[in-house]
Formats: structure tokens, sequence, C-alpha cells
């Protein structure tokens, strides 16, 4: 069996690998960038152990998941560019590194380059593999408009922000496990199973990234603090305090995610003192806690032996109260 930190080198080999277009050196330069910049590989990595969950022999899917990784990377240079964050993996994004046009453009390009290892899928597999993860490139577009529109209603129930992050975060994740398990041979309802682990996973993923944005230590998370409250996001800790807010709490965060004119930092130490008041933190880190757990519930489910399921139990485990 093939271990996390293993399975995350075979990764960043292959993408270290990679042949670009030597043509396109100024289109390709930030592509470059962004996938050396560091990243946990968590949905590449996901997909190779539920593989090896299955089958030993995991080589004919370290191309193919490495196109995981390349289309996560896009949706992050142009996240970046919606959110207008300036820091990711402690470095600089590409769009203020470069310039917008310049991120939006190498950006584009990646989905192509991700289709390309895609493609190197067995026939047998071929279109089980590419069908799941096209489904999941949509969702996660669809999930990126929710966000958006997110910021500018007043009002998003828990269940919508469920759904929203469903889409734009556990999808991939979801597709990950999924394909990987196709990879290993994996028989249908097995497969269906890695799905819903992937997905219950993504959604703690997610409900902890939230999280860190705001209480998370700079240097280790790699993001600046503080950018969901400074965009408006109806992040979980947000729809959570409106929820549970007393009336003057609960104005006061109105206020504070409708004025245009509001100072960032006053902002940010506003609606964070109200998030204090009301114990976000570890509600967040339980509600995490829950769908990591739901996760591990579906594992169980999986037909191999437990010895065969250890990586991945330690890998989900390890990943509860994460901090990067
Ligand atoms: C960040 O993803 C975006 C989210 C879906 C929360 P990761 O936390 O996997 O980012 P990297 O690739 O490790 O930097
Ligand atoms: C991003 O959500 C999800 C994607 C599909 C990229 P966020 O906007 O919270 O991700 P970060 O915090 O910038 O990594
Ligand atoms: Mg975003
Ligand atoms: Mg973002
Ligand atoms: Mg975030």
């Amino acid at each position: 069996m093939y271990n996390q930190s293993a399975l995350k080198k075979i990764i960043d080999k292959a993408l270290v690998n990679l042949a670009y277009n030597a043509e396109a050196e100024k289109l390709m330069e930030p592509v470059r960038y962004v996938l050396s910049m560091g990243g946990k590989r968590i949905r590449p990595v996901l997909a190779l152990m539920t593989c090896n969950l299955f089958s030993d022999k995991i080589d004919d899917a370290v191309i193919p998941v490495t196109g995981l990784e390349i289309f996560h990377n896009f949706t992050l240079v142009h996240d970046d560019i919606m959110d207008q964050a300036l820091m990711r993996r402690n470095m600089q994004t590409v769009h203020s590194k470069w310039n917008v046009n310049q991120a939006i453009l190498s950006g584009d390009v990646m989905p192509f380059i991700s289709y390309e290892c895609l493609l190197q899928t067995p026939s047998q597999i071929l279109s089980p593999v590419l069908k799941t993860f096209t489904r999941a490139a949509m969702d996660v577009c669809i999930g990126q408009q929710m966000d958006m529109d997110f910021e500018k209603s007043a009002v998003v129930t828990q269940d919508e922000y469920l759904r929203m992050i469903e889409l734009k975060t556990a999808a991939l994740i979801a597709a990950s496990a999924k394909i990987g398990a196709i990879f290993g041979g994996a028989e249908e309802r097995e497969i269906e199973i890695l799905y819903e682990f992937g997905r219950n996973l993504g959604l703690a993923f997610q409900i902890q990234d939230d999280l860190l944005d705001v209480y998370g230590d700079v240097k280790t998370f790699g993001k600046i603090s503080g950018g969901d409250i400074v965009a408006d996001k109806k992040t979980f800790l947000f729809i959570k305090a409106m929820e549970i807010a007393n009336t003057e709490q609960r104005k006061i965060l109105k206020e504070q995610y409708t004025q245009q004119t509001q100072n960032a930092e006053d902002k940010i130490r506003i609606v964070t003192d109200i998030y204090n008041q009301l114990n976000i933190k570890s509600l967040t880190e339980n509600i995490a806690d829950d769908y990591i757990n739901a996760s591990l519930k579906f594992l169980e489910k999986v037909s191999v032996s437990q010895e065969r399921k250890e990586e991945l139990i330690q890998m989900t485990t390890s990943l509860a109260g994460r901090n990067h």
C-alpha cells in the first residue's frame, strides 16, 4: 500500500514532468508558476488512494489524476480574480503577479491540459472517467456562480449554502474519489459509496476553509485572513452567526455586510468579534467534524479489508482540524 506522502511525491513529480508547448512560453509561465507553488494535492492523492483500495497497480492512474490537480489549480487562478485575493500558498496570486488578462488566459488553457492528462485513461474506462470529471467541472462553475450571487443576497439559508459548497468544492473531491475507484476496478456499488465518501469529505473541507479564512494562522494557511468577510461571502460562519445572533448582533452583522464604504480591517474586526461572542469557531469545527465522521461511515461500507483502508482513514482523520 502507498502512503499519503509517497503519493504526494508521485503527483508532484508528474506535475514537474509535464511537457509544455515551447511556442507558448508567456501563456505557460503562470501555469508552471501556480503548479509549482505547493498545495496539498489532496484530490489526486485521494484518487490514487481510492484506486489503491482495490488494486496494487496505480501507475495507469497517475497522469489522468494529475489532470484533476491541474483543473483544481485552474479554478484557483480564476477564483482569485473573482475574490480579488492577493495571496495563495504564501505567494502572490497569478493576477497580482502578472495581470488579470494574463490570469484569465493562462487559467483558460489549464482545463485543456487537464483533459490531455485525463485522455490518457485506458480506453475501457475512459468514458466513465471523462463523464465523472466533466460533470464535476461543470458543477464547480455552477457552485462558483452561486457563491458570487450569494455575495449580493441578504439572506442565504444553510441549505442553500450547503448546496453551493457541494457544487463548488465537494463535487471535485467526490469525483476524485470516484475516479480513483474506477481505476482500481471497483464495482458500481463501491464506486458510488466512494463518491459519497468524497462528497462528505468535501463539505467538511470547505467548511474548514471558511473557518480558516477567519481563524487560520496567515503563515500556515497561506491566504490573507478575513477575505471572505471583506467580500460579503455567505460562509458557514456568517450564516450560523445570523441564525443564532440576538437582535442587536444581527443588526450589526447586516450593517457590516451591506456598507460599501467600510474600512476592511474594521469590518473584519467587528464581524469577528460577534463570531467570538457567539462561539462560532467551535460550532463550525463541530459541523466539519460531523461531515468527516459521515465520510468515514461511508468508508466503513466499502467491501475491502480494514488493512487496505488504513491509509485512507488516516488521511481523512488527519483532515479533521486541519490548519492549512
Ligand atoms: C482551496 O483548495 C480551495 C477550496 C476548495 C477550499 P485546497 O485547500 O485544496 O488548496 P491547495 O491546493 O492545497 O492550495
Ligand atoms: C473556492 O472557494 C472554491 C473553488 C472552486 C476554487 P474559496 O474562494 O473559499 O477558496 P479559497 O479560500 O480562495 O482557496
Ligand atoms: Mg471563491
Ligand atoms: Mg477564493
Ligand atoms: Mg476560502
